[in-house]
């Protein structure tokens, strides 16, 4: 770039040259003309040169509780920024400067100091006086921290009319660095921010379930009403972003409340989470009764198997034939629904045997081994019994079941018979809160089964849980209408946008979702006023 511009310069000299030489123009004017540009140019490799290194410093640059972790000339330092603001009063005028410079002299006399200090110019977004904070990386980002509170404090009681406000850096902040940092005396910070913290903005509501923490300077404790959960939760975010620790404290409060709460742990993550619940897996496994439902239940189980197996209609139909009369029969056995749809189903023409006999070859290879075992009407629980059975803290290891066609289908017929149950008893004694993992294997935009009974459920006493870290494969409604999301780490740009359409964010907050680490999310609960960027804490 640069060379470029001074490649300008003979081309300039050699224009007027040629003006002179054909009397066109005066030497004296040749001069002053030269000397303009001379300096125009000057400037304008100045400004090259200083959007360059704040380019370089932008790359590197990550915060976190506001502070920055930068990298200039191939040395790290942790950075903060505050303004200093004086505090009005009514005691006639006070000498800000004086005040603020004897708070600057006795820190720095103090010799166990790690980080350095410096007063510059703020220039974006609105000009001011900051104060910076900075040391070199080689203490950990604990101590930086510590030594930034204390220092604040301290400059805070020795200047009592200045306060002190974190920086809040928008995309276009340009903060001078003191020249000691190196040789680089602008920093900016684009679009490579960590968050963009709106500390004293966040009004924390009461809670009754704690979750972690603010992150930003005050760290203040923060979590969700017990209430709320009625209205659903999402939790999403990519794999190992902390979505299933998370989850287990909500539950884990609720237990203690009272709640009854289900786990539908498609992965198997929950019994070194919860130790304490009821764990139903391989050795233990709940076996279910899909018969004695009225003919409504019926289609939906016929739609639910039919999602599952990928059904096209004319073999649903048949299915629900088989259904019908098994239901008739009062028994469900994998071989008596073979046997009834075998005798009972026509194949007089191609088309008919067609049908049939890839249905029936779905349905062996689903129902027979371990998904014989899984479904039954002898010994199977009907989803009343099985609404009964669910009291206090259980989990429902899905992850024995290695067919994943099978283990989806059992997890939606559990889901489909405590959604029943609690419509059918119109549950209102007990509270109910099902976690269901991998959600978008239950909530698809496919199959409306399970969204209709979401709608059903509104008056009575459940809330689900809904974690996914493909929100993008989750029906968009069902999203919409949970009141509490927690957002982890989404990688993906899909994902990211799906969140931040359904929770209207703004651009910087976007960039926000993919740079969160393991435990940190954006919190969204109608006891805060705006969303909130909070640590959990681990599950104990
Ligand atoms: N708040 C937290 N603080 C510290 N560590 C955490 C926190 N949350 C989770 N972890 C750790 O991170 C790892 C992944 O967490 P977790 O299993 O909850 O993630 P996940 O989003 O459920 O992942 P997956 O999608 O693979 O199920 C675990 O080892 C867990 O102990
Ligand atoms: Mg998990």
């Amino acid at each position: 770039m640069n060379q470029k511009y001074l490649a300008f310069v003979p081309f300039i000299i050699g224009v007027y040259l040629l003006l002179i030489s054909l009397h066109l123009i005066k030497y004296n004017n040749f001069i002053i003309f030269i000397t303009i540009i001379f300096i125009a140019l000057l400037i304008l490799i100045y400004k090259l040169n200083l959007n360059n290194r704040i380019e370089k410093i932008m790359l590197k640059s990550v915060i976190t509780n506001s502070i920055y972790e930068i990298e200039i000339d191939n040395q790290k330092y942790y950075f903060i920024g505050f303004r200093i603001i004086g505090k009005e009063n009514n005691e006639g005028k006070i000498d800000y400067n004086s005040e603020l410079q004897l708070a600057i002299d006795t820190i720095r006399r103090n010799k166990e100091r790690h980080l350095k200090i410096a007063i510059v110019t703020l220039l974006d977004p609105s000009p001011g006086s900051a104060i910076i904070f900075y040391a070199k990386k080689d203490n950990d980002y604990e101590s930086f921290r510590n030594e930034t509170i204390l220092t604040k404090n301290m400059i805070e009681s020795i200047a009592p009319h200045i306060t002190l406000e974190p920086v809040e850096l928008k995309t276009d902040t340009v903060f001078p660095i003191p020249k000691l940092l190196g040789s680089v005396s602008y920093g900016g910070y684009v679009g490579q921010m960590k968050y963009d913290i709106k500390a004293n903005r966040v009004v924390i509501g009461e809670y009754d379930i704690e979750l972690g923490n603010i992150i930003d300077a005050t760290e203040l404790p923060v979590g969700i009403r017990s209430n709320d959960v009625f209205r659903h939760i999402g939790i999403f975010g990519s794999t190992g972003s902390g979505k299933s620790n998370t989850a287990a404290i909500i539950a884990d409060e609720l237990y203690k409340k009272g709640f009854d709460v289900i786990i539908l742990d498609w992965h198997g993550e929950y019994k070194n989470l919860l130790p304490k619940f009821n764990l139903y897996n391989n050795k233990n496994y709940l076996v279910l009764n899909p018969i004695n439902m009225d003919d409504l239940t019926t289609m939906d189980i016929t739609e639910l198997i039919g999602d599952v197996l990928e059904l096209t209609e004319p073999q649903k139909f048949i299915l629900y034939l088989g259904l019908e009369a098994l239901n008739q029969m009062k028994e469900f056995s994998f071989k008596s629904l073979l046997q009834i749809i075998s005798a009972n189903i026509p194949d007089n023409t191609y088309m008919q045997r067609d049908i049939k006999f890839a249905l029936i070859r779905k349905i062996i290879m689903i129902f027979s081994g371990l998904g014989e075992k899984l479904f039954s009407s002898e010994s199977g629980y009907t989803y009343l019994d099985l609404g009964e059975k669910l009291r206090g803290g259980n989990i429902i290891d899905l992850s024995f079941i290695r067919n994943i066609k099978l283990r989806k289908l059992y997890g939606l017929m559990i889901l489909k018979f405590l959604l029943e149950y609690v419509i059918e008893t119109k549950n209102r004694d007990r509270k109910i809160f099902i976690i269901i993992e991998e959600a978008q294997n239950y909530f698809s935009q496919v199959n409306t089964v399970i969204n209709r009974a979401l709608q059903e459920i509104r008056k009575f006493n459940v809330g689900l849980c809904i974690i996914s870290q493909s929100p993008s494969n989750v029906d968009q409604e069902v999203i919409k209408n949970t009141s509490i999301k927690i957002i982890h780490s989404i990688k993906s740009n899909v994902d990211k946008k799906v969140i931040a359409d359904s929770i209207s964010l703004e651009k910087e907050e976007i960039q926000i979702l993919d740079k969160l680490d393991v435990g940190e999310a954006l919190l969204v609960a109608p006891n805060l006023r705006k969303e909130t960027l909070i640590k959990v804490k681990k599950v104990a």
